[in-house]
């Protein structure tokens, strides 16, 4: 399929429509899971470890049982299925049997007639544990190589590089810390049985076929009887792409159990405290170049404590190494990643996925290099990004929908690079620069969940329903796809419907990740609105049916009987990837991006102000522009609290800051100006030339921060959040010095 489309005759796509699902948000109707309730419904708790390590050597429910509303309390051995979330690794139990491996690793549900009776029996649950030695760090799971995935890629010769006098190397270890997701609304699901001998789980959550897969495990029925159904959904940013199945199975189990409907959902202490977040990393990079500023090599040694469970971490790592040596030519490169096993809460899926952890240490490493060669940043980088027809790491040529180039020079007007600093004095400004990049979709190693399908039915009076089996998190799928359906119809907006996904209605989607919804489902619901369009031209013998007659068509056709309902599938291109050496095409296509952010660093106390960030992304082609410039602002604001103030605190596996009062995330007074630049270069596979947008945005934030700190006071961070208290401390030092 290729997209043949004169700009110009572009009705609604690239049009920035009001967002479908807005005044239902602003009105405060739209139902969240917490706004749903069945009749005879019972609340969920989970009995949680309290140890990083044990053994279980004892569950007693006797007394707790006994507590007052207490409808019933199940541990591994109700597990009618498999005690098991089927994901990549297939490690992870639903409720912990033998062995506890993380804090917080559920071991028992208990199902009350109100929450309170449910939370008052969690006590009375008593079990014995025996203490085992736990892994709590990157360093110590390094030491024991109690290693969940590695991943190489190699090319060229890096040994010989390093070893040949007349190079200019740096070399250094950078660490990034946990970072929450923080999403407005906590986990939650409902289980209901269906009275048919399913069972339908309706919850908050991005993947609905991730889901419908644990729900068959563990209650080891066959999938077509596990009907998952996505409600309004308060934000998920990975945080609730694959770590939904365990409240969802949860609730699951208790209600199969009791018969009754089940609700679970965790309150915003418990979630910050168990559920997945961004990995930490330890990254340690070492870059080569020629004295002319040529990149001659890169060798990263980048580690993730993936936490007790594999989970997603074997792609998330292999994300973070395909992109770990940034959107730059490197003729010698070995890139080792490993994702390290620890007694601490499983990481997973974050916007970026792998990417932000090592695009700030090569990023870092990018600026310091420049400082050496004594050549501007932007100069040095320009030296030697990736432009069209070069080739990766992993040896792909990069030939579609590369406007790198003009990413850059956009976004370096706008910031008005190097032209704009003035100091106070004890305030001192700084600009830095990241430029990063984004393989749109699953790629190589997630071929087997990246096709997506649509269904798209008109009724008789000429309203549209399209099913889709991706989800709307916020980001604005609906929007979007009632855009393309609308456009490629030629229809009004007004009468196209997004239904919200559920499991039933349309064939294993893949999940709702990597930023391939508008790619993906974009692609299914287009192509099922081409056959419908082509069946109603026929019937009317008409090539240009009006936007303004599209009822009357409609009518038309029903009564010719014409078929006005339609299977959209979409397959990508393929991808490769050789496991040995890490080479291939990786991915479909690359969102090119460029990061400047502006800051005033007060030298007294450390604290650091962002004035301004300029965020520039290749996307292809921007379907709505206003939600598009929004995805920008959101993605940097994530950015800012990376670079600046968000870290959890953990202390024996346990994380002590499980509340936005101690977890700080930024807020209206810390929003900088942030200057959204798209740029389109046309995807010759994308809806409307289409590519990704969704973690973009995030990626470069934090070292572009950083790299603006080291421009304005002369101190580099290898590690982030920069706080004031890590400022001032290397302020001091530096005054001693
Ligand atoms: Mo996303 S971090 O690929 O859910």
């Amino acid at each position: 399929m290729t997209n043949t489309f004169p700009e110009s005759s572009l009705s609604i796509v690239g049009k920035s429509v009001k967002r479908l699902d807005a005044p239902d948000k602003v009105k405060g109707t739209a139902k969240y899971i917490d706004d749903l309730s069945f009749t005879g419904m019972l609340y969920g708790a989970v009995v949680r470890s309290p140890h990083p390590h044990a053994e279980i050597l004892e569950i007693k429910l006797e007394k707790a049982l006994k507590v007052k509303g207490v409808a019933g309390i199940y541990t591994a051995k109700d597990i009618p299925g498999k005690n098991i979330i089927p994901l990549i690794h297939q490690d992870q139990p639903l409720l912990a049997e033998k062995t506890v491996n993380h804090i917080g690793e559920g071991i028992a549900v208990i199902a009350g007639e109100s929450l309170l009776a449910a939370k008052s029996a969690l006590e009375a649950v008593k079990i014995k544990y025996k203490s085992l030695t736990p892994t709590l760090t990157i360093e110590e799971a390094w030491e024991k190589q109690d290693i969940l995935t590695h991943w190489t890629i190699a090319n060229g010769n890096v040994e010989k590089i390093f070893q040949d006098p007349g190079k200019i190397i740096i070399e250094d270890t950078y660490y990034t810390p946990y970072q929450e997701h923080a999403y407005l609304e906590t986990n939650g699901m409902i289980a209901v049985l269906d009275g048919l001998g399913g069972i339908i789980v309706y919850g908050s959550l991005q993947c609905p076929f991730y889901v419908q897969n644990a729900v068959a495990a563990v209650l080891g029925i066959p999938l077509n009887k596990v009907r998952i159904i996505q409600v309004t959904t308060g934000g998920g940013f990975g945080g609730k792409e694959d770590s939904p199945s365990l409240p969802a199975a949860m609730a699951a189990l208790m209600a199969w159990k009791s018969g009754r409907p089940v609700k679970l959902i965790f309150e915003r202490e418990e979630d910050m405290a168990v559920m997945s977040k961004r990995h930490p990393a330890r990254i340690h990079y070492k870059s080569a170049v020629y004295p002319d500023g040529r990149l001659a090599a890169v060798e990263v040694n980048y580690c993730l404590n993936g936490g007790a469970y594999a989970t997603l971490s074997p792609v998330v790592l292999w994300r973070g190494a395909v992109h770990a040596a940034g959107p730059y030519k490197v003729p010698n490169v070995k890139i080792n990643a490993y994702a390290l096993k620890t007694n601490t809460i499983p990481c997973g899926a974050f916007r970026g996925f792998g990417e932000p952890q090592a695009a700030f240490a090569s990023e870092s490493q990018m600026d310091r290099l420049a400082e050496k060669l004594c050549m501007d940043p932007l100069e040095f980088r320009l030296k030697n990004i990736l432009r069209k027809g070069e080739q990766t790491i992993t040896g792909q040529k990069v030939e579609t929908s590369m406007g790198f180039e003009e990413v850059i020079e956009k976004v370096t007007a706008r910031a008005d690079w190097r032209h704009n600093q003035p100091d106070n004095f004890t305030r001192k400004r700084g600009i830095g620069i990241a430029l990063t990049y984004y393989g749109v979709g699953l790629g190589a190693r997630g071929k087997h969940l990246n096709p997506a399908g649509a269904n798209v039915v008109i009724a008789p009076d000429g309203s549209v329903t399209i099913a889709v089996g991706t989800t709307e998190l916020g980001q604005g799928m609906f929007t979007v796809l009632a855009q393309i359906a609308s456009e490629t119809l030629n229809c009004p907006i007004d009468l196209i419907r997004v239904i919200e996904p559920d499991t039933s209605r349309v064939p294993d989607s893949g999940p709702t990740v990597a930023s391939r919804t508008t790619l993906m489902s974009g692609n299914a619901v287009k192509n099922a609105c081409l056959e419908i369009k082509a069946g109603m031209e026929k019937a009317l013998s008409n090539e240009n049916i009006n936007k303004l007659q599209f009822q009357e068509a409609v009518a038309e056709c029903i009564k010719k009987s014409v078929h006005l309902a339609a299977h959209g599938w979409a397959v990508p291109p393929g991808t490769t990837f050789d496991e040995v050496t890490g080479q291939g095409n990786t991915y479909i296509t690359y969102t090119w991006s460029a990061t400047i952010a502006e800051t005033e660093v007060d030298i007294e106390t450390g604290e650091v102000k962002v004035i301004k960030i300029v965020s520039g992304h290749d996307i292809g082609k921007v379907i709505n522009p206003q939600m598009g410039e929004g995805q920008i602002e959101g993605g940097v604001m994530q950015g800012v609290g990376y670079a600046l103030t968000e870290e959890h605190i953990v202390n024996n596996g346990k994380i002590l800051n499980n509340q936005f009062s101690t977890y700080l995330i930024p807020v209206a007074p810390d929003t900088p100006e942030i200057i959204p630049v798209i740029v389109e270069n046309p995807f010759h596979w994308g809806p409307y030339g289409a590519k990704g947008l969704g973690e973009a945005p995030l990626i470069g934030v934090a070292p572009a921060i950083t790299n603006s700190i080291a421009n304005a006071i002369g101190i580099r961070l290898n590690e982030i959040p920069a706080t004031p208290e890590r400022i001032w401390h290397k302020l001091q030092e530096k005054r001693k010095r």
